[in-house]
């Protein structure tokens, strides 16, 4: 059997498989609420039956949003749309997963589509989308062309921590069984952990002590809310990639804390502290599989399961970083949106599924005996 189509169990929970489908934000809700493009998009990358799919990073508060497209956690309202997600998930037999995050600093953007930018006043005039400050580390903005955030005060600290206890809470009660704490790509909890974006004076700022401070104190909330059963992900851009930034020596120091929190996995992401982590411009060289290193690391430093992400496109890739023990988990992020059966495609490539047996019957029946598999005897009607 393929490591790849082997069962990973955290806590009480058991992925089929050891694919899961990365958080990808769709840009496409309304005050936070998911709608007929987010119920398609779950149920395309679902029937393709890996082993978990996580949703998109849902926001804890409003303010925190990245761009007005964002999906919502921030209020119980928000409940009834993210179940009807996790329900998807879990009728094609993953497990239901989604991701908590707060923009910080990388709030009032545009989707990615319409600029990609701070919004402005085009986006007002075209869309009635008013920009608005977001609340950071330090007064610090993205880069040049964008809107210093406000320098988050100790009363901030303990609404966003209460905040991000809610979201996890509301996470549980839509029924998903995995919750990841998003402290990567410049967000909030990245902009705390960075030198680059953090320069406070206060007991948050200064060593690495100190940033780590806000990013656990939100871990142990989550935690908390969260319960003793259900497992938790941290997503961390393992290094920013730039001078003077976060390492992966900080990676590993800061996940030998979050794992003594009772963290279960590290999802091994990086980049995105001063521009969008997804843009050309980054620091982290790319190419196949270019943050597996960091998975590994934290993996062997810290003995903490992983999940590998990034450029992974080819199924034997995939179960190359398995059997060499450089990650747990492999997350398919952009090659789920050209190919959302990838898994069955895996399985097919990796000759665990010769006979289409995976697939949903509705299609496997088909694609078996276009590949010339006979069909089963007929049973009989008795
Ligand atoms: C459309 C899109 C939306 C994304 N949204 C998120 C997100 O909500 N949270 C997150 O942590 N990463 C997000 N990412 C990053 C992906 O999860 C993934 O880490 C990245 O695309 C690299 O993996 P890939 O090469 O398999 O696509 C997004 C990426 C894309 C393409």
């Amino acid at each position: 059997m393929a490591a790849l189509f082997t069962p990973f169990t955290l806590r009480t929970v058991t992925l089929p498989n050891r694919i899961m489908i990365s958080p990808m934000c769709q840009y496409s809700a309304h005050e936070g609420f998911c709608n007929e493009w987010h119920t398609a998009y779950i149920t395309k990358v679902s029937q393709g039956r890996p082993g978990c799919v996580m949703v998109e990073v849902s926001v804890v508060e409003k303010r925190g949003r990245g761009t007005y497209g964002d999906l919502g956690i921030w209020e119980d309202g928000h409940l009834a749309g993210l179940r009807a997600l996790a329900t998807i998930i879990e009728s094609y037999g993953a497990v239901p997963a989604i991701q908590i995050g707060h923009a910080g600093r990388k709030v009032s953007a545009q989707r990615p589509w319409e600029g990609n930018g701070p919004l402005g006043p085009r986006d007002a005039r075209e869309r009635g989308e008013l920009p608005w400050v977001g609340v950071g580390a330090s007064p610090l903005p993205v880069d040049e062309r964008w809107v210093p955030p406000r320098e988050a005060t100790e009363a901030d600290l303990d609404t966003m921590v209460e905040a991000f206890r809610q979201g996890a809470r509301r996470a549980v009660q839509a029924g998903f069984k995995l919750v990841e704490l998003h402290m990567a790509h410049g967000y909030l909890l990245n902009s705390f952990l960075s030198p680059i974006a953090n320069q406070r004076t206060d007991a948050y700022g200064g060593s690495l002590e100190n940033r780590m401070r806000f990013p656990l104190r939100v871990a142990k909330a989550v935690r908390e809310a969260i319960g003793a059963d259900l497992p938790m992900s941290v997503r961390l851009s393992s290094v920013d990639g730039l001078e003077g930034g976060w390492t992966i020596e900080d990676s590993i120091a800061f996940s030998h804390k979050l794992k003594a929190l009772g963290v279960d996995i590290i999802d091994c992401s990086s980049g995105g502290i001063a521009g969008p982590a997804t843009a050309a411009r980054v620091a982290v060289p790319r190419g196949p599989g270019y943050q597996v290193p960091f998975a590994d690391a934290i993996r062997r430093e810290v003995n903490i399961p992983t999940i590998a992400v990034g450029l992974i496109t080819e199924p034997a890739h995939a179960e190359a970083i398995l059997n060499e023990g450089k990650a747990d988990i492999i997350a398919i992020g952009r090659q789920a949106l050209q190919d959302p059966n990838w898994p069955l495609n895996a399985a097919l490539a990796l000759g665990v599924d010769p006979q289409f047996d995976r697939w949903p019957a509705q299609y496997g029946w088909w694609l078996a005996r276009r590949a010339g598999i006979p069909p089963a005897p007929w049973p009989g009607n008795q």
